[in-house]
């Protein structure tokens, strides 16, 4: 009896030193700081500021990649010139953060710095337009718009419109006021325009940079209007060169709206994020917007932690949009046979 009361006693104090012994490896460290989750720093370098678009993709940024959730989150806002982008991505080598996160303003001229960051071993996510290098290994992923469909639909859209309106092909006079030259936003909203001037056989009077910004497209507008008497359709490549658009048609005293066979000259633009100009949609003073989604931040976040977890994103990272509307006959549009819904708006 005494024997198994000693045994007993033996076990219990053995279970007790193998619980104490486990306890301690899992133990709560005495140093909280020790089990903080570590912030993951992020550079991210911003093309400008030229449009409202731009600025609301900022805000997207800055707010998902903020201290709250977890980053230490270094901005550079290039002042649309590439080499200052160029030196923002060197200075965050140098400073080896976690990730790069690049919004570039045009899509060539970025091989050697991607390589840089490439050996330095920091991933790169780029964001909005893309770039075009040799190696797409020196990106790791990117998101944003199919610019190209936008184009496509808004020329759908307005071949149907025209169609619907009886207006032959050769009667349709287009401007068009394109964005920064080499942007991926310029080079597949162009790309749209032109596929719709082969197809449908529309006149396209003149083509000019308006660099995405309200003061250019007011600019460009005005000297169209001074060489050409017989525009009735503006192709602007964002909303706030169609603003500065339609200051200089109202200025010269002619009537923007999409009854172009009572003289009036219809604006058409992408974008669909400025108060203004979804006003401007509502009066009828711009006929169709192609809505492009700046709220990139969640999404790049999503990526981020993506890779975190160890697993490897898709490489290209599509963002799905619609065509937006005042104008109620067309509500769909067809771009390679697929239809696409058109949303009107009031
Ligand atoms: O790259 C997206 C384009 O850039 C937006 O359409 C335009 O407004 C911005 O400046």
């Amino acid at each position: 009896m005494k024997k198994t009361a000693n045994m007993a006693t033996l076990l219990l104090l053995l279970v007790t030193f193998l619980v104490a012994c486990r306890s301690s490896a899992v133990s709560e460290p005495s140093d909280s700081s020790q089990v903080e989750k570590k912030t993951i720093t992020v550079g991210f370098s911003q093309l400008g500021a030229e449009s409202d678009w731009r600025g609301a993709n900022t805000e997207s940024m800055l707010s998902a990649l903020s201290s709250e959730n977890g980053y230490t989150l270094i901005y550079k806002n290039g002042q649309q010139k590439q080499a200052n982008q160029v030196t923002a991505l060197r200075m965050f080598i140098q400073q080896e953060v976690d990730y790069i996160v690049l919004a570039p303003e045009t899509e060539t001229g970025w091989d050697f710095v991607l390589r840089e960051a490439q050996e330095a071993k920091i991933p790169v996510i780029i964001v909005d337009r893309r770039v075009d290098v040799a190696d797409d290994s020196l990106y790791t992923c990117w998101v944003g718009s199919d610019f190209a469909l936008e184009g496509r639909k808004m020329a759908s859209w307005i071949n149907s419109y025209m169609m619907q309106k009886k207006v032959d092909g050769k009667d349709v006079h287009i401007v068009h006021i394109q964005g920064t030259e080499g942007s991926t936003a310029q080079i597949g909203r162009t790309k749209g325009l032109e596929e719709g001037v082969q197809m449908y056989g529309w006149d396209l009077v003149a083509q000019e940079s308006g660099d995405f910004t309200e003061v250019r497209g007011r600019e460009v507008m005005a000297s169209f209007l001074r060489e050409h008497d017989n525009i009735n359709v503006v192709y602007c490549e964002n909303d706030n060169m169609a603003i500065g658009a339609i200051e200089a048609i109202e200025a010269s005293g002619k009537k923007v709206g999409s009854d172009i066979a009572n003289g009036e000259i219809m604006v058409v633009s992408f974008d669909g994020i400025n108060e203004k100009a979804m006003n401007y949609l509502k009066e009828g003073k711009i006929s169709c917007i192609a809505e492009c989604n700046p709220l990139h931040g969640p999404r790049v976040q999503g990526l981020i932690e993506t890779l975190e977890r160890g697993e490897v994103p898709e490489k290209l990272n599509y963002v799905s949009e619609t065509l937006l509307s005042s104008v109620p006959e067309i509500k769909i549009v067809v771009v390679n046979s697929i239809g696409y819904d058109v949303e009107i708006v009031k």
